[in-house]
């Protein structure tokens, strides 16, 4: 106890900002594993390090998600946790940022009174700064303090071509955050605010930065990603003109630059909303051979009636239209969708129907999530979740089995084939795991020397989520 002491009073006679090990704990999706890197790179700059470690840091940020109840209630055990090394340890500092921090707010402290600081979605290049308030009012004196940054004002605009990334063959790379639809089970637009593109210069300027440092795959992320750019402002006259409303750039345009970029191999793209799927988007796809024909379109369910309960902006009819317009440039291309079984009023009928457009359009990834009432959405406040958690559990499992009963087929229907595979990493038992060109997982063995290149590889087995086969000889 008595160094701790020590320690507050030099910080709190010396001006100059504290520094020293920050590990951030990452929950939700791809955009927070870009964040966390986002978050890190802004520690560094000041003269931080960053840790593996919990054990070892001297500050513990939880990156959290809000999508689902599961999500918040597992994150707020994680932080429970650290209430016992805060004991032994005073002097440790906790945030707790992103998501679900921006929902909660204060009511974090209430659940959790060992937390000082709770910062949202647009506050991650101040969180240094914050650290460094937390730390000064500590020694000043405040025994437990309790700091939040929640304004959604900061639009983010950073300078990111010297960003750090984890040095891999992929990186992320956020293009634009928040959503502008209105999807009645969601919280995303209401913890993540409105669109904000960022720039075609920035994000180019960005994924160069990556790929010069060795980055071969890049994943474009947004939450409406091919409405990319609709937020930009319109190039004043004399200025290059883009293929979007008014000149704008659209996403197609920025898979064409891209595409440019020499060393990089694989653009990937996460997550596509039917209503801003153009045709100067799919020519885009047709014209660059590094973009993966693999497009997670989700279609959430295969009900008129629900579809227009979550208001997603289309029906069946429509979405398929969308398709047809991929398919119309690019044959082959291949579909993922996201699920939501047991909304508010889906009768039997309706998951039928879900079932049978995920057949129809032969989706090649699925990922099914049990309807969850998220308070602050307009289903939860306007619909009952009127069914039952064995029903939901029931539909969610019949679509998972379809799922991969089709995924099975579709792998399956490689074998015996040679595909050309771009290798991305080692697996935890050795064999190498990459991707070919319509995002179809593959594993076979080699050497660790082939990660980041493409090669052959014999397809001798599948199962509902990949392919297995051995290196064809060269
Ligand atoms: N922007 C993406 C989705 C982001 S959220 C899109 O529009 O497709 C990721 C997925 O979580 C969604 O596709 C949806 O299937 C699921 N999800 C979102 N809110 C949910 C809720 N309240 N209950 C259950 N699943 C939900
Ligand atoms: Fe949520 Fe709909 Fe926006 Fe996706 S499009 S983030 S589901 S509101
Ligand atoms: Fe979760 Fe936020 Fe992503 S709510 S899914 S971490 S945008």
């Amino acid at each position: 106890m008595s160094t701790i002491r020590t320690e507050s009073k030099q910080a709190a006679s010396d001006p100059t900002p504290g520094t020293g090990r920050v590990h951030v704990v990452t929950f939700g999706c791809q955009m927070n594993k870009y964040d966390s890197q986002l978050v890190e790179g802004r520690f560094r700059r000041k003269g931080w390090s960053t840790t593996d470690s919990l054990e070892d840091a001297d500050v513990v940020l939880f990156n959290t998600c809000s999508v689902r109840d599961h999500a918040e209630e597992r994150t707020m055990s994680w932080v429970g946790e650290l209430k016992r090394l805060k004991k032994e340890r005073p002097e440790l500092v906790v945030g707790v940022m992103g998501c679900m921090a921006q929902r909660m707010g204060e009511e974090i402290f209430q659940r959790a009174g060992h937390v000082d600081l709770v910062a949202g979605t647009r506050q991650f290049a101040q969180l240094p700064t914050l650290v460094d308030e937390v730390r000064r009012r500590r020694a000043g004196g405040e025994r437990q303090v309790r700091l939040t940054a929640l304004s959604m004002d900061d639009r983010l605009l950073l300078d990111r071509d010297d960003e750090p990334y984890d040095g891999g063959v992929h990186a992320y790379l956020t293009v634009m955050r928040g959503c502008d639809l209105n999807c009645t089970y969601c919280i995303v637009p209401t913890v993540r605010g409105r669109v904000l593109s960022y720039p075609i210069d920035t994000v180019v300027k960005e994924a160069r930065h990556y790929v010069a440092q060795g980055a071969k795959v890049l994943t474009l992320l947004g939450q409406t990603v091919n409405s990319w750019g609709e937020d930009l402002p319109a190039p004043a006259a004399g200025e290059k003109q883009w293929s979007g409303r008014q000149g704008r750039p659209g996403l197609g345009d920025l898979l064409r630059e891209l595409q440019l970029i020499e060393g990089l191999e694989r653009i990937r793209l996460i997550t596509l909303h039917p209503s801003y799927i153009t045709e100067n988007f799919a020519r885009a796809i047709a014209e660059c051979d590094k973009v993966e024909r693999f497009l997670p379109l989700p279609a959430q369910s295969g009900s008129d009636e629900i579809l227009r309960a979550m208001k997603r902006g289309y029906t069946t009819d429509l979405y398929r239209k969308r398709v047809e317009i991929l398919r119309t440039h690019v044959p082959d291309i291949e579909l993922g969708s996201d699920w939501i079984v047991g909304f508010p009023g889906e009768s039997d009928a309706d998951h039928e129907k879900s079932e049978a457009f995920l057949r129809e359009m032969g989706f090649l990834v699925n990922y099914i999530f049990k309807y969850d009432p998220r308070p602050g959405t307009k289903a939860h406040d306007g619909l009952e979740d009127s069914i039952p958690d064995e029903v939901k559990k029931e539909r969610n499992q019949r679509m998972l089995k379809l799922g991969e009963e089709l995924g099975l087929l579709r792998h399956g229907a490689h074998v015996g084939q040679t595909r050309r595979v771009l290798v991305e990493g080692v697996r935890d038992d050795g064999r190498l795991s990459g991707r070919t060109v319509h995002g179809m997982v593959a594993s076979f063995e080699g050497p660790a020397e082939l990660v980041g290149t493409q090669v052959d590889v014999c397809i001798e087995g599948a199962s509902g989520y990949g392919m297995s086969g051995v290196l064809a000889k060269r």
